[in-house]
């Protein structure tokens, strides 16, 4: 069940859908005991990181045959490598050696067909097999074919790449992603081709990280001169109430407000020359085909309204996409301890044909630092609220019914003995 709204008069402080309910949540407070609990998070890197499908990277990634990565996951302890073969096909392997655990792939990226351990030089292909052990008649019935590398399952939906720790997952990443893959599949995913990365570490609980972008309620007091002038409205919409609060199973959207009538202010001179002001507005910047089909797909902006901004989609646990009129963006957000984060954000651009499209990049990029260093300025503090006892639970509104849900699937997830109770 969830809701949106069907026209933008709610916003003007009328009558408003509740979407908490639609979506079949009650309204209670909320424990806050996951954001810092260490028992918790043991149990939370079990029974969801160790069970559930996890976004690992994106197939541009392995642009070419040969083409591998490598990532650390903490929360499971785990190095893994993933690798594109001679025959296209992606596989994740541990990047850890049979012979006696030394990583093997010690770069990030690259492209090789094989990888050689640095400490005796046992050599694996990279599908995985093991094919050559130095002095190997010294060793005692040694099968070199099941001494290949411990494979993780793999799967890929719309370019991006799933990996899941489960020897044998309980449900494919199809069952995982249920209705979410289904609403979202065939959105034109554009701006593939660079990529702006921000990468940090927080002393805060992954939760707390994640939280501070699941809605939209603090834009005008985070954002004030940066997001609320084009995300609220002083009149129409103050509080930058969303248009939508979905749920797809496990997973959950929201779609903001935008004021397409927004344009930068007069003495924004350097805002002015890098948006597209001849186009309008701001939300109106990037006309291009595929950025119109991204707009016209039946999944995004499930309101059709026109004052959106953006679809803040999350899949559970760790993974945020947010489609939005001028393109897509990435969060990832991976524990490292019980109050401790390290976050992804990456957000992609076309490559600049114009010194006025690359101006224009220069603004967005400066643009983002400075929001997302709006977003996690409270993230350490409320981490030492939490863990400071005083509150045992937080008070949710409407528009913060990600976040809920968000919990609310973690808690079954921490309960349930297999993954198909967890996903009832
Ligand atoms: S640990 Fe890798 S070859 Fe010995
Ligand atoms: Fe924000």
């Amino acid at each position: 069940m969830s809701a949106v709204l069907e026209n933008e008069e709610i916003l003007e402080g009328g009558s408003r859908e509740n979407f908490t309910q639609m979506a079949g949540l009650d309204t209670g407070p909320v424990s806050v005991e996951s954001y810092r609990s260490p028992e918790l998070y043991e149990r939370e890197r079990e029974q969801v990181f160790g069970r559930a499908w996890l976004y690992i990277g994106r197939i541009e990634e392995l642009p070419n045959p040969d083409s591998y990565f490598v990532k650390d996951i903490e929360v499971r302890k785990a190095s893994v490598l993933v690798t594109r073969d001679k025959q296209g096909k992606i596989s994740a392997f541990h990047n850890v050696c049979s012979h006696r655990g030394n990583l093997l792939a010690l770069q990030p990226s690259g492209s090789q067909s094989r990888f050689t351990c640095a400490y005796h030089g046992w050599t694996y292909r990279n599908n995985g097999e093991l094919i050559g052990v130095p002095d190997q008649g010294r060793f005692f019935d040694l099968d070199k074919k099941k001494l290949g590398l411990k494979s993780i399952a793999t799967d890929i939906w719309e370019g991006f790449i799933f990996i899941n720790f489960q020897p044998e997952p309980e449900v494919s990443l199809k069952e995982f992603l249920g209705s979410y893959g289904e609403v979202y599949a065939g959105v034109p995913l554009v701006n593939n081709h660079q990529t702006m990365v921000i990468e940090a570490k927080f002393n805060a609980n992954w939760k707390l990280i994640a939280d501070a972008f699941a809605e939209a309620y603090h834009v005008p007091k985070m954002h004030p001169a940066t997001l609320a002038p084009g995300f609220a409205h002083p009149v129409k919409n103050k509080f930058a109430r969303p248009l939508a609060g979905l749920t797809y199973g496990l997973h959950r959207s929201f779609s903001a407000y935008g004021d397409p009538e927004y344009v930068s202010p007069p003495d924004s001179h350097v805002e002015r020359l890098a948006c597209k002001i001849d186009t309008g507005s701001l939300l109106g910047a990037d006309l291009s085909e595929e950025v119109l089909r991204l707009r016209a797909h039946p999944g995004v902006n499930p309101t059709k309204l026109p004052c959106w901004s953006a679809d803040v989609t999350w899949i559970f646990p760790n993974f945020n996409i947010d489609y939005s009129p001028g393109g897509y963006w990435t969060h990832e957000f991976w524990p490292t301890s019980y109050n401790t984060t390290r976050w992804v954000l990456t957000i992609r651009m076309p490559i600049a044909t114009t010194v006025r499209q690359r101006l224009q990049q220069e603004h967005y990029a400066a643009r983002w630092g400075e929001v997302v260093l709006e977003d996690v300025t409270n993230c350490e503090r409320i981490q030492k609220g939490l863990e400071s006892g005083a509150i045992n639970v937080m008070q949710l509104q409407d528009g913060e019914m990600l976040i809920r849900h968000s919990l609310h699937v973690l808690d079954k997830w921490m309960e349930a003995d297999t993954v198909a109770e967890a996903m009832k």
